[in-house]
């Protein structure tokens, strides 16, 4: 397929490496800021424009990988007609994009991606939707070029799982940083728990959470729980934390 990304960030460079790496043609990266979309598009050997270019009208499909906001402020120059246009957001509606086409949809990668990491991921659970039978198929003829693990969701469920990947992955990763502040404050090496952090999701694999929950919390073990409220009493935000997760769980 030929393929217009927009933007320059993360989600466009890691799927722009995927497409280029499936044998995609991809004609032109379109980014507001030049020195971003020159850099992409020298990395995908393509050409680029910003805001104020002439977006190529000549591929099969757009994708548009802009932050949910900017996502909903595409101006005239995207009016793209029967192209199939699609965004890559967990919860924005497909819907944003019906003024600039009658072909619209979503690639939403389910998994965090970063730029900097240059290994090619395989397999990223991809969600997608389109509002025409003719867009679905080319959509999903395209997804499957690039992961063997396509789903169809429509807004209303892909929001659902954006929900879900917020509290699975940001809201651990929140606590991580804590207890690496805590562990680099006391002093005690926060590498240590890398093989636990690691068991702890591994066995999400074979187990639901709900089997695997331990600590002093599920068990009711006042002493520990008062032991470490103690300790964490000069940090109130993971003090909080710690209370709130504790309840939580107990009453779980
Ligand atoms: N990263 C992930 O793990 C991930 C996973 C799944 C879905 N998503 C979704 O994919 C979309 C893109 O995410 P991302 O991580 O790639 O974001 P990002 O790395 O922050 O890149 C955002 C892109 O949007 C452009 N942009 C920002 N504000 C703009 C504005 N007001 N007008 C025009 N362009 C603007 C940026 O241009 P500049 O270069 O000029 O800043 C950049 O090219 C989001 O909807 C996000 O929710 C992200």
């Amino acid at each position: 397929m030929k393929v217009v990304i927009v933007g320059a960030g993360n989600v466009a460079t890691v799927l722009g490496r995927l497409i280029k790496n499936n044998g995609h043609d991809i004609l032109q990266i379109v980014s507001r800021t030049a020195n971003n979309a020159a850099i992409l598009a020298e990395e995908l050997n393509c050409a680029f424009t910003d805001n104020s270019g002439v977006i190529d009208k000549s591929a099969d499909l757009y994708l548009v990988a802009l932050t949910d906001t900017a996502m909903g402020q595409l101006d005239d120059r995207y009016h793209l007609g029967d192209k199939l246009v699609i965004h890559t957001a967990g919860s924005v509606s497909k819907e944003v994009l019906k003024n600039i086409t009658h072909h619209y949809g979503v690639l939403y990668p389910l998994q965090s991606l970063r730029k900097q990491n240059m290994e090619l991921q395989q397999n990223i659970p991809l969600l997608i939707d389109a509002n025409t039978e003719e867009g679905f198929t080319a959509l999903k003829n395209f997804a499957d070029t690039l992961s063997a693990n396509v789903t169809t969701a429509n807004d209303e469920q892909r929001l659902k799982l954006h929900v879900a990947a917020v509290l699975v992955s940001n809201f651990t990763n929140h606590l991580y940083a804590m207890a690496a502040d805590y562990c680099s404050k006391e002093e005690v090496d926060f590498k240590l728990l890398q093989p636990l952090i690691e068991e702890t999701a591994l066995r999400l694999r074979h187990y639901p959470p709900i089997e695997m929950r331990t600590g002093p919390a599920i068990r009711k073990d006042i002493e520990t729980l008062q032991k470490h409220l103690q300790l964490l009493a000069p940090y109130p935000a993971i003090y909080n934390m710690y209370l709130k997760i504790t309840d939580s769980i107990m009453n779980s």
